[in-house]
């Protein structure tokens, strides 16, 4: 018996396979109910006694090596397994979960990308202001409402370090540093300090446009807004143009497009009145122009501001602004698009 085994271990070390069906030929020769080392286990009861000890050791270290040998040869086969043409190389990877870009962005993104095909370019400033870049420079007078501590966050008890409460405050950065002509285009955050409800929220989105040369006129400013909002919502949208007054433009003027919900006809969205204010507009004010270090005599310019969420709600019709800071997937999962 012991022999047997002494030439078994032999032969299973020298095992060869050239494939997967010699391997499972193999491993029925030695291994299946049949196989020769199952054969020597039924053999196990006619060892004497005081033999079985030893022999019964000698025969788990059999089997185990013969399962060992075919384990090893299969691994083998399964590292070489590139170049097997059992491969499927066209076979697609396992497809990745993409993730989606936030509404807002993508709202922003299309309208910068609107704007950069007439020549806008793009600047960022910082949240945290000062009075004079929110304020000051923008020809807000002093006792002006704007200021009031119910619109704007101030920090630290300090009058001077505030929250931006308007994108505009962009515009008097760049106008102090940089010469005209000047197309520039400034997305960001705003903060205003109201209650959260879905029609308001203590922070919102803005993007400014700011355009000074010589000889720009209302014409220009009017030329391009329409180019915008037939862009954005579409070849049938028609815009109107509000008298209304802001600090740092004159004259100045809100925006009106025709509802892109009833396209017109009035509906709960527009109040029906068939029309959706969706920016402030103006020339820039010669005031702002001094402030800024800018010839009023010399340049002229317009100015516009339009906010993210209102556009978003336009487009997607979300009734709700809360949603957009909520982080739920959600919501979120809905908006896939190419921006
Ligand atoms: N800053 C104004 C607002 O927040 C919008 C505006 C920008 C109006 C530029 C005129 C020109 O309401």
């Amino acid at each position: 018996m012991k022999n047997r085994i002494k030439d078994l271990v032999q032969e299973i070390e020298s095992i060869v396979a050239k494939n997967n069906d010699e391997l499972e030929a193999m491993r029925i020769k030695y291994l299946s109910k049949k196989g020769l080392v199952s054969e020597l286990f039924n053999d196990f009861r006619n060892v004497a006694n005081e033999e079985k000890r030893e022999v019964g050791q000698l025969l788990n270290e059999l089997k185990n090596k013969a399962q060992d040998k075919i384990n090893e040869i299969k691994e083998s086969f399964e590292s070489l397994q590139t170049d097997d043409n059992k491969t499927d190389l066209t076979r697609s990877a396992d497809p990745l979960k993409v993730g989606t870009r936030h509404p807002l962005s993508l709202t922003k993104n299309e309208i910068i990308d609107i704007f950069s095909r007439i020549g806008f370019t793009i600047a960022e400033g910082p949240e945290i202001e000062d009075d004079w870049h929110v304020f000051g420079a923008l020809n807000f007078p002093p006792e002006h409402p704007a200021r009031d501590m119910q619109d704007t966050f101030f920090i630290e008890q300090n009058p001077d370090v505030l929250l931006r409460t308007h994108t505009s405050s962009v515009q008097s950065r760049i106008m102090a540093y940089q010469k005209p002509p000047i197309r520039m285009l400034f997305p960001g955050r705003v903060f205003r300090n109201e209650a959260i409800s879905y029609r308001a929220h203590c922070f919102f989105h803005q993007v400014e446009g700011l355009y000074i040369d010589k000889n720009v006129s209302f014409a220009d400013l009017k030329q391009a807004l329409m180019y915008f909002a037939k862009e954005m919502f579409g070849e049938h949208t028609e815009i109107r143009l509000r008298p209304s007054y802001f600090p740092f433009t004159e004259p100045s003027a809100e925006m009106d497009i025709s509802c892109n919900i009833c396209g017109g006809k009035g509906c709960p969205f527009c109040k029906h009145t068939g029309w959706v204010e969706i920016l402030g507009c103006g020339m820039v004010d010669p005031n702002v122009l001094e402030n800024c270090g800018i010839d009023s005599t010399v340049y002229s310019g317009y100015a516009f501001g339009m906010g993210v969420e209102r556009i978003t709600n336009l487009k997607y019709q979300v009734k709700d602004l809360r949603l957009f800071s909520e982080n739920d997937v959600r919501f979120l999962e809905q908006f896939k698009s190419a921006y």
